[in-house]
């Protein structure tokens, strides 16, 4: 990208969020994870840039954050702005942003100090520590580094094998998964709201039989339910 696909890149992310205001939406989430564009410049493995958007972390968080500046002048400051980011790539389940706590601020600092009001950590697993010497998660270090809200994710209400091994076809099944951990997580704040996704898609009134504590009426998820929407 050239400078002026960059700038042009940036108030189309700024028109999108003004859009969707002004439509009605409550906030608007910004996709930094996954490999799609800020992922891309955000990690070393996709970006290659020999100016000031490639080089070092701080470089190659820079496009990220001007993003997320725009987008905060553009939807005005109560607006909440949630921002999307994962270590894992589509193309590369191991990849890494951060490979520690001070690479992980170095990112997450810059899109805090630029208008992020809510971080949305994307893991497969949420019981999974993020860097070793803490039970941390993502989510949960990103709340520590930032003071900001955090959305984990990841086989919330599941066993068994992750979606990616599912979608791969490694693992069939996802049995119905101890939800203890999950509540001991919150309750002790390591972060503040949990995303569920496959667990609403074979049991779309999950949320309300975990409120009424009706547990055992939970349905199990089977890769099988995925086909029809992929
Ligand atoms: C069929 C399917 C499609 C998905 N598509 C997207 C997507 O387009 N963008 C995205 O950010 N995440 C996508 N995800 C990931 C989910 O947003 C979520 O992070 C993931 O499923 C983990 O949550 P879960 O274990 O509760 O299902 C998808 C997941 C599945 C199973």
């Amino acid at each position: 990208m050239t400078d002026s696909d960059i700038a042009d890149t940036i108030s189309a992310f700024a028109s999108a969020a003004t859009a969707a205001r002004s439509i009605g939406f409550d906030a608007v989430e910004l996709h930094g994870a996954h490999g799609y564009l800020l992922d891309q410049f955000l990690w070393a493995g996709a970006n290659s840039r020999a100016d000031r958007y490639g080089g070092n972390v701080p470089a190659r968080t820079l496009f990220a954050a001007e993003v997320v500046r725009a987008v905060r002048e553009a939807v005005g400051e109560d607006f909440p702005l949630i921002f999307r980011f994962s270590q894992w790539k589509l193309q590369d389940y191991g990849a890494r942003l951060a490979s520690s706590p001070f690479e992980l601020e170095e990112i997450v600092g810059p899109l805090a100090d630029a208008g992020v009001s809510v971080f949305h950590a994307s893991t497969r697993r949420f019981w999974e520590p993020e860097f070793e010497g803490a039970s941390l998660n993502l989510a949960g270090w990103t709340r520590k580094l930032t003071g900001r809200p955090t959305i984990s994710v990841g086989s919330v209400g599941l066993g068994g094998g992750d979606f990616l091994e599912q979608l791969r076809g490694s693992s069939t099944e996802a049995p119905i998964g101890t939800l203890d951990e999950l509540v001991a997580r919150m309750r002790s704040e390591e972060f503040d709201l949990i995303a569920v996704g496959r667990a609403l898609i074979s049991d779309p009134d999950w949320p309300a039989k975990i409120r009424e504590g009706r547990w055992s009426e939970l349905q199990p998820f089977y890769k099988e339910e995925l086909q029809h929407l992929v």
